[in-house]
């Protein structure tokens, strides 16, 4: 099976390909890499024993969408391509709308008018907004409280739209958590542009002397130590799942469900985890609550162990770990000297 990934060379969507070329499916990465590197391809060729097609396309070019899936033969497609930065979202809007929402309608359309009936999309836990119940299963009301996570539920319920009109669609929508770690070879991971805005990376860059110390956003949320607590699952559980989630729609046309671990963790864990990874001090400063930032967040994970037969076996451990690896084997991330050689 050739398998369109789009956003294949990001973060989720390398180990996303890596897992899918493991398992003998051949991949067609489509990528404008308007947030990612094409070393990333490179590790993923080097990782998996053979360099993926990459076509260097923006999904909102419905042409160049469409003449791939079939020139490829594509018979599905696994949609990661999107802009994540809740900020920039809140600071941008029409930026938002205009990739995600507009680039996921040209796909579903070069997809309607090239006979490709399978897709898994990549939606977030951000659709919930702030938890009314924990942990959080897929029929928790849906209240996102930035244009990002409004830009999720409208492709949700685009799609919903659509598999209603259409029975020959089958579509998997996976709400991720806190996607964390790397894979266990240390050749792809997550290499944010400029100053994370995510923990782990963060936490990353303090470890290997890029940053002095780690921000602690709040210390009196109503939570065991006061800081948040979220449900970190490991980037190549989640990639699994994609694996899962296709499998599953040869027996269910539609599939909504949460991949995370169920397990909740501090920052505070989340540091002390990381610092005995690395064998480091981390040294931490508090500062107020971020705005917009939830106390708990994690999922309820039966859904997706009863539809897809899935469920996380890396623990924080292993996530700290294979982050660390990554981090200390590429400093500077894939824009290390020592990347291209
Ligand atoms: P990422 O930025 O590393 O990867 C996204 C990829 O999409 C990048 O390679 C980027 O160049 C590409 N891209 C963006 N817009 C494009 C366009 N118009 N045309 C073609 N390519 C385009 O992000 P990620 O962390 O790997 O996230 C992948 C997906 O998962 C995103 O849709 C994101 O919203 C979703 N998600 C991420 C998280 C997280 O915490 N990382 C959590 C929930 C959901
Ligand atoms: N945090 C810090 N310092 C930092 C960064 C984060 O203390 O420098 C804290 C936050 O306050 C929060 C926790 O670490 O308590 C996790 O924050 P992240 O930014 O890593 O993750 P979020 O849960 O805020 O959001 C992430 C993605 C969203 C996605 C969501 C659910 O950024 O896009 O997970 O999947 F929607």
């Amino acid at each position: 099976m050739t398998i369109m990934v789009t956003g294949g060379a990001g973060y989720i969507g390398s180990h996303v390909c890596v897992e899918l070329m493991r398992a003998g499916h051949s991949i067609v990465i489509f990528d404008n890499f308007c947030n990612s590197h094409r070393e990333a391809v490179n590790r993923i060729g080097v990782i998996a024993g053979v360099s993926p097609t990459v076509i260097d396309g923006d999904v909102r070019d419905r042409g160049l969408l469409a003449s791939t899936l079939a020139n490829y033969r594509c018979s599905a497609v696994i949609h990661l391509a999107g802009l994540k930065s809740i900020a920039e979202s809140v600071s941008d809007p029409i930026r938002y709308y205009d990739n995600n929402v507009y680039g996921t309608l040209g796909l579903v359309q070069a997809m309607r008018d090239t006979g490709v009936h399978k897709l898994v999309f990549s939606s977030s836990a951000t659709v919930y907004g702030a938890p009314v119940y924990l942990p959080l299963r897929e029929d928790h009301p849906l209240a996102p409280c930035n244009p990002y996570g409004r830009t999720k539920l409208m492709i949700e319920q685009m799609l919903g739209d659509l598999a209603a009109s259409d029975g020959s669609l089958k579509i998997a929508i996976l709400r991720y958590f806190n996607p964390a770690g790397a894979h266990e070879s240390g050749l792809i991971g997550e290499d944010p542009r400029g100053t994370p805005n995510n923990v782990m990376p963060f936490l990353a860059q303090v470890a290997i002397g890029r940053r002095p110390h780690l921000t602690i956003f709040g210390k009196d949320y109503d939570t065991p130590d006061g800081t948040g607590v979220r449900d970190y699952l490991h980037v190549t559980d989640l990639a699994v799942g994609h694996l899962r989630a296709l499998d599953a729609l040869e027996r269910q046309d539609r599939i909504k469900v949460n991949l995370g671990t169920g397990r909740g963790t501090s920052v505070l864990d989340l540091v002390e985890a990381f610092s005995a990874a690395c064998g480091k001090h981390i040294p931490v400063v508090f500062a107020p609550r971020r705005e917009g930032d939830v106390a708990s967040s994690y999922a309820s994970c039966d859904l997706a162990q009863q539809i897809l037969g899935w469920r996380a076996t890396r623990d924080l451990k292993a996530m700290c770990r294979d982050a660390w690896k990554w981090q200390s084997s590429n400093p500077q991330g894939y824009g290390d000297p020592r990347s291209s050689s």
